[in-house]
């Protein structure tokens, strides 16, 4: 067998074998398939998909490309939250603390910027010393003795999804249903939960922007948790303009921060308090959502998530002092305004279109060795629905830079749309998939 043939094979719309994805997944891992193959592979699956039984295939086999952690010596049903990626969505930084704070251990792996979106890596990397590459022993301890842990894939565990998450990142072979499946889950899988929750984007900053396909990923996300024997509860929401006001790994820290010392920002915190309500019922510490978000909410208000995540900084060998002190991180070069042309309501903000720009300031990667610039983002002055007058500043752009600055500007600029009627504001978590189906999102679903 040659990766070529299965290349072809996959280019013509045919199924491949267990016994082939493992040979292609296995040998790229050993480095015997160079990268250009399998990103001609990934293309080929991205315009030909895959079955579903194929899709699990190629899930268990990028599982077993490494080792999967045994936690069951920690006591406590361990529950994880993953996000198909979006834009602004810092969640993570947020619900893991407060989860952990509730007494649910979570043991959470995480993956770098993908595409258009940000990657909880990068944005814990960019908290000076923060170490996001544990070996499992040291994996194991830290969750052992403070309740949460994150890292990213490892050469022990999901080293294939290091390998390809990495390439297509770069390659544009995000968006495709079965490379996602395979990507998160196996991730999940290897980390030793015993229940995992399902942060489902859609819209225009999503990698599936239809509600549609985006119920069609969550429903073979939740399929192959529960196949594996976890307990999986996805939840489909909006991703039409960015969560908060931060975007860039740096920025989002501190906004992360900000809302667990009370900060009032409405999409972020309702969406951090319905995910993680719903990992506190999973983790059977409340009989209820209401009651789960409640046990949630105490957490920031006494301060015990902030003091969780503080631990969690130290612990990895993290400099805490910059999440009490921001103002002594470093400031990008250039700080430039983005004014707004028109007077008006803001009734869009195009989040793919901030993604990319983030991109361009220096947050993320446009081929697989660039380094990230933690300082670069863009802060957002005006959301969906706030008035605006011609001049006023729409966003602010960080970035060392310069030639960045004038396109940037203009992209951001456009990426707002400002009319006269006020938009209709939707709910931020719109549905819920489990075993049981899909339905509307209700609190005492
Ligand atoms: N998150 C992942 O870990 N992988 C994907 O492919 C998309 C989002």
């Amino acid at each position: 067998m040659t990766a070529t043939e299965l290349i072809r094979k996959k280019r013509d719309g045919n199924s491949l074998s267990a016994e082939e994805f493992h040979f292609l997944i296995d040998s790229y891992v050993k480095g015997a398939i160079p990268d250009y193959q399998m990103s001609s592979f990934l293309m080929a699956t991205f315009f030909r998909g895959m079955s579903s039984v194929e899709t699990i295939t190629f899930t268990d086999l990028m599982l077993h490309s490494g080792d999967v952690v045994d936690l069951s010596g920690i006591p406590g049903i361990k529950v994880d939250k993953h996000s198909t990626g979006g834009v602004g969505d810092k969640i993570s930084l947020l619900l893991a603390p407060i989860v952990a704070a509730c007494g649910v251990p979570v043991p959470m792996i995480s993956g770098r910027g993908l595409g258009h979106t940000g990657g909880t890596l990068d944005k814990l990397e960019s908290i000076p010393g923060f170490n996001t590459s544990l070996s499992i022993d040291e994996y194991k301890k830290v969750i052992a003795e403070i309740g949460v842990v994150m890292i990213g894939q490892t050469k022990e565990i999901a080293p294939a999804d290091k390998k390809m998450y990495a390439l297509r990142d770069v390659t544009a072979t995000v968006e495709c249903i079965p490379l996602i499946a395979g990507s998160i889950m196996s991730k999940k899988l290897a980390e030793g939960i015993d229940a995992l929750v399902l942060d489902v984007k859609t819209g225009r900053g999503a990698f599936m922007p239809t509600y549609e396909r985006s119920v069609e990923l969550a429903q073979t996300l939740v399929n192959i948790g529960n196949s594996f024997g976890k307990e999986t509860i996805g939840f489909i929401t909006d991703m039409n303009q960015p969560l908060g006001y931060a975007i860039g790994n740096w920025n989002e820290v501190v906004e992360s921060v900000e809302g667990l010392r009370g900060r009032d920002l409405p999409d972020i915190m309702e969406l951090t308090y319905v995910l993680s309500g719903a990992m506190v019922m999973l983790g059977g510490k409340a009989g209820s959502m209401q009651e789960a978000i409640e046990a949630c909410k105490a957490t920031v208000a006494d301060g015990s998530a902030y003091a969780k995540l503080v631990d969690l900084v130290r612990r990895q060998g993290g400099n805490p002092e910059y999440l009490d002190h921001p103002e002594r991180y470093p400031v990008s070069r250039y700080v430039v305004p983005v004014m707004s042309e028109a007077s008006g309501v803001v009734t869009s903000i195009d989040s793919l279109e901030l993604g990319l720009s983030s991109i361009l300031l220096g947050a993320g990667r446009t081929t697989v060795d660039d380094v990230i610039d933690p300082k670069a983002g863009i802060l957002l002055a005006k959301k969906a629905g706030d008035q605006v007058a011609a001049g006023d500043v729409l966003a602010t752009i960080s970035t060392d830079k310069e030639e960045a600055i004038g396109p940037v500007a203009d992209r951001v600029r456009r990426a707002y749309t400002v009319g006269d009627k006020a938009p209709e504001a939707g709910p931020i978590v719109i549905s819920q998939v489990d075993r049981h189906g899909v339905r509307k999102f209700s609190l005492t679903n």
